[in-house]
């Protein structure tokens, strides 16, 4: 409190949230912000590369942290992301620059067992997390001195697998007394676009499509996201996962990837797959139906994949498999073209000044999902933003530059105790939905991806801004 007196009736240069945790364990969404002015003469020297955390700890122990008060451009930032089958870390500048970016992919685990196992993945990370995390560091050419926060994924995702990344984070927090910033994934994959497209300004409308979620997001500002559609069965990015796999690609290149280079030598209109929901009329996506679609035409031309890869097939039998790839790929990403025309259409009624759809998400690296969905946009006068391919599929970047977002609004954690035991239950958020749903969005059709662990995002910043 005394800070907040302090500035009364001061000329106001910069302005920070204190958090006050509810508990030493928690995310910014346990803690309870205040909001306080810091007159120019009371605030610390900006120093680039140095942590500016410790200097503005208040005296009143119930009000630790104050958020460091930095010049975007000084704010550096390393980004841990474990929460399925990539490890990978980056270091990014407050300015966008990107100064390093590592990805250790188990796309080779995936090929040979045929989808990511829990524990393996685990173990996998567990090995690469020490390597891509110091090699996050080298490319950038700093020490863990030099951050000014750290950000690690907390959901959702495989628990087992974010906990590698969250330890990891909060081992090096610990040691050089760093903030942490816990990191929404699927936040993650849709701000990553205000990096590569620096006019890229709230409210915008967002596409999000992986391995596990297919997400139609009003992203209202920062951390208020209104969810106008999801999934009620399988991702689309999962979809094409079987699909490739059915049909005995290499998955070495991943299922994605591999099914859209076959899909481009086959005749799209030769299979009449359905378009999945089509009498919903609502934002919400289905995939398990056109998943069991592409198995029965898979069996009825009597492919023997077990036998055949790809690489080995004969002719025909090459081309009947890309007439496969080619008809189902179309109907996917119909299906999307679909759910984003209506989700335009609400999304302008709830905020008219919308000019962008943002696509992002692995799927969103697949160049015929991004010439369909162009077209959709083009007709209702709005511009698609999607980034790069490897800023599309899970990376580093998208968490530390979410992190830095959040950051430079006061919203971390307080850096975790340096001798923190390896049995430290850490926050972890499997299950975690990124906005509330919109009410006129509901799907009719059965989900089967209802139960929810954690309030969504928006809600506990929300709260969190009321208290
Ligand atoms: O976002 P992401 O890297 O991880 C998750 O959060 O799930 O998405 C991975 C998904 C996988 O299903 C992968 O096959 C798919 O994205 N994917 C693609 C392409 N590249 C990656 N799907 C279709 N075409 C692609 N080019
Ligand atoms: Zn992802």
């Amino acid at each position: 409190m005394a800070a907040l007196l302090l500035s009364s009736a001061l000329p106001i240069s910069r302005f920070a949230f204190i958090f006050k945790p509810s508990s030493h364990r928690g995310w910014f969404p346990n803690s309870r912000p205040l909001f306080i002015q810091f007159r120019r003469s009371l605030c610390p020297p900006l120093n680039p590369l140095q942590s500016q955390f410790k200097p503005l700890c208040v005296a009143s122990s119930a009000l630790k942290p104050a958020a460091p008060i930095m010049a975007r451009e000084d704010v550096v930032i390393l980004g841990i992301e474990t929460s399925c089958d990539d490890t990978a870390a980056a270091v990014v500048r407050g300015n966008g620059e990107i100064l390093s970016q590592v990805v250790s992919s188990q796309a080779d685990l995936l090929a040979r067992y045929g989808g990511v196992a829990p524990k393996m993945a685990e173990e996998a990370h567990l090995l690469a997390i020490d390597k891509v995390v110091q090699q996050a560091l080298d490319n950038a050419n700093l020490t863990a001195h030099d951050l000014s926060a750290v950000a690690v994924t907390i959901g959702p995702g495989l628990s087992l697998c974010l906990r590698v990344g969250v330890c990891k984070a909060r081992r090096i927090a610990g040691m050089h007394s760093l903030p942490i910033v816990g990191i929404h994934h699927m936040e993650a994959h849709a701000l990553v676009a205000r990096l590569t497209e620096k006019d890229l300004h709230f409210p915008f409308l967002a596409l999000l499509i992986s391995g596990g979620h297919n997400l139609l997001i009003l992203a209202r500002d920062l951390g208020h996201y209104v969810q106008l559609g999801t999934t009620i069965d399988d991702a689309i990015g999962e979809a094409y996962d079987k699909t490739a796999r059915w049909l005995g690609l290499d998955m070495k290149k991943g299922g994605g990837p591999a099914l859209e280079e076959l899909a481009r030598q086959g005749d799209a209109d030769s299979i009449k797959f359905s378009i999945p929901m089509r009498q919903h009329k609502d934002c919400n996506f289905s995939y398990a139906g056109l998943k069991t679609q592409v198995r029965l035409a898979i069996e009825s031309r009597k492919i023997c994949i077990e036998n055949t890869p790809i690489s080995s097939a004969n002719p025909d039998d090459r081309s009947s498999r890309a007439d496969i790839a080619a008809s189902f790929q179309r109907v996917a990403v119909l299906h999307l073209e679909d759910r984003c025309e209506r989700a335009i259409e609400w999304a302008l009624k709830i905020e008219p000044s919308i000019k962008c759809l943002v696509v992002s998400g692995g799927v969103a690296s697949n160049q015929y999902v991004r010439k369909r969905l162009n077209h959709v946009v083009n007709n209702s006068g709005l511009r698609l933003v999607c980034p790069p391919p490897s800023l599309c599929t899970d990376n580093g970047v998208m968490v530390a530059w979410t992190g830095i977002e959040h950051f430079l609004v006061g919203r971390f954690d307080p850096p975790p105790l340096a001798n923190e035991p390896e049995d430290y239950l850490v926050d972890l958020r499997p299950r975690w939905p990124l906005g509330e749903e919109y009410s006129q969005g509901r799907s009719e059709a059965r989900s089967l991806k209802r139960a929810r662990i954690h309030p969504s995002l928006t809600s506990i910043i929300q709260g969190s801004m009321q208290q």
